[in-house]
């Protein structure tokens, strides 16, 4: 999950990195009194997106007073920033920049460990710099089961070539964003600009953060920082379900047991819905057992996605073999009774096909039609949804 600048701000603040003050809002009259409540002088009105450059796009304005908080704010709210329309400004506290600087800590997934990277040229042109002159960004190695301590953190300042007399509130900036990284379970803590003020303070300006989902389960407070007005409503109930569920722009509900299969029935009913125009809808993995109540579970949110107009289960059967898999599908139109309204293709293949298609067959559910190859099934499927 990315977080929100502004919710990098509190967590970078209940950990103990430098920040200025800030509100979050979402008008110019709240604007106003944001600026009014930090002592009604310098304000920077910072559009809350998800994205990168806010600032070249518009997105960060000064404020002088109040009133012209509200005038930024009023210019900042609905604007459209690659695709991101701005609901939210965050009113900081403005900083007298001396220098901008660069800091970064990321998992580095191809070399297993993290990578912190840092340099004294941070600032908006930080992509460029990486670019043209990849010497003055420090790339420094951070093994996992050691972290950023005191020795790591003088490796990346010496290697960015922090001046001498920064080296201590940077050290202690750089421990203090670790512990972000580490005890909140992130994959990106990016501070860009760290700046140094006109007198002499470190303090991380702006904050990227993104948190590991799949450490979710032992942050409860994270569940606190998800956007519900952004999250689909459909990917949201499928969560709550515990449900592998993303949703697509398509007409084709797909249902599959195991990753790469469903991969590859999105891949085949893109191929045998183009020349009808039609595309998947979902992707679901039941994953293993598919019991009844699971494969309910991924009809009802596949069914409730009006786009819908048939839906394809694809299962290949390995450990849960076809029979069970074929009673979940009847039990699970059982369940759902009347709320079943949509064609169902199903294709089974693998361990005791054979009973779990007479098991279909006895049902003879109206809106079941089982179709023998996976290729058959998807075009069967594609044309339905025609
Ligand atoms: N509180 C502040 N006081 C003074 N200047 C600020 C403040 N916040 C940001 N700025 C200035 O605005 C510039 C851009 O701000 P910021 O880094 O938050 O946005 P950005 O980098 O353009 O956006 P993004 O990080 O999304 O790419 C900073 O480099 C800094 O010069
Ligand atoms: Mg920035």
């Amino acid at each position: 999950m990315d977080l929100y600048e502004y919710q990098a701000r509190d967590l970078f603040d209940a950990h103990g990195v430098p920040v200025l003050r800030g509100i979050v809002v979402t008008t110019p009259e709240e604007a106003r009194d944001a600026a009014t409540r930090l002592g009604g002088g310098l304000t920077v009105i910072k559009a809350q997106v998800k994205t990168g450059g806010r600032g070249k796009a518009g997105g960060v304005k000064l404020a002088h007073s109040p009133e012209e908080a509200a005038e930024k704010a009023a210019q900042i709210l609905g604007m459209d920033i690659k695709g991101h329309i701005v609901h939210k400004v965050l009113v900081a506290e403005g900083a007298d920049i001396a220098e901008e600087y660069y800091f970064s800590i990321l998992l580095d997934r191809a070399e297993r460990r993290y990578l912190a990277m840092a340099s004294v040229e941070g600032g908006v042109e930080i992509e460029q710099l990486a670019v043209e002159r990849p010497d003055a960004l420090a790339k420094v190695p951070v093994d996992p089961q050691v972290g950023v301590d005191e020795a790591k953190a003088d490796e990346i300042i010496a290697a960015a070539g922090f001046r001498e007399e920064l080296r201590g509130q940077v050290r202690t900036a750089m421990l203090r964003l670790w512990d972000v990284y580490r005890d909140e379970d992130a994959t990106l803590v990016e501070v860009n600009p760290l700046v140094l003020t006109e007198d002499g303070r470190i303090i991380a300006l702006d904050g990227k953060v993104t948190l590991d989902d799949n450490a979710a389960f032992r942050h409860p407070a994270h569940e606190a920082l998800v956007d519900q007005a952004a999250t689909d409503p459909l990917e949201a109930k499928a969560k709550a379900l515990g449900l592998n569920y993303v949703k697509l722009d398509g007409e084709v509900g797909i249902i599959g047991n195991g990753a790469g299969l469903v991969m590859s029935t999105l891949d085949v009913v893109a191929l045998a819905g183009e020349p009808l125009g039609v595309k998947p809808a979902n992707f679901l993995d039941i994953g293993g057992g598919a019991s009844a109540e699971v494969m309910a579970n991924g009809l009802d949110v596949i069914l409730g996605d009006s786009q819908v107009k048939s839906v394809l289960v694809n299962v290949f059967g390995g450990i849960t073999a076809c029979d069970e898999v074929a009673n979940g599908i009847v039990k699970a139109l059982e369940i759902l009774g009347d709320a079943a309204t949509k064609p169902l293709v199903v294709r089974l293949d693998g361990n005791n096909v054979e009973e779990g298609r007479a098991i279909l067959a006895a049902a003879g559910h109206p809106l079941v039609t089982m179709v023998g190859t996976m290729d058959g099934a998807a075009a069967k499927a594609a044309e339905l949804a025609k």
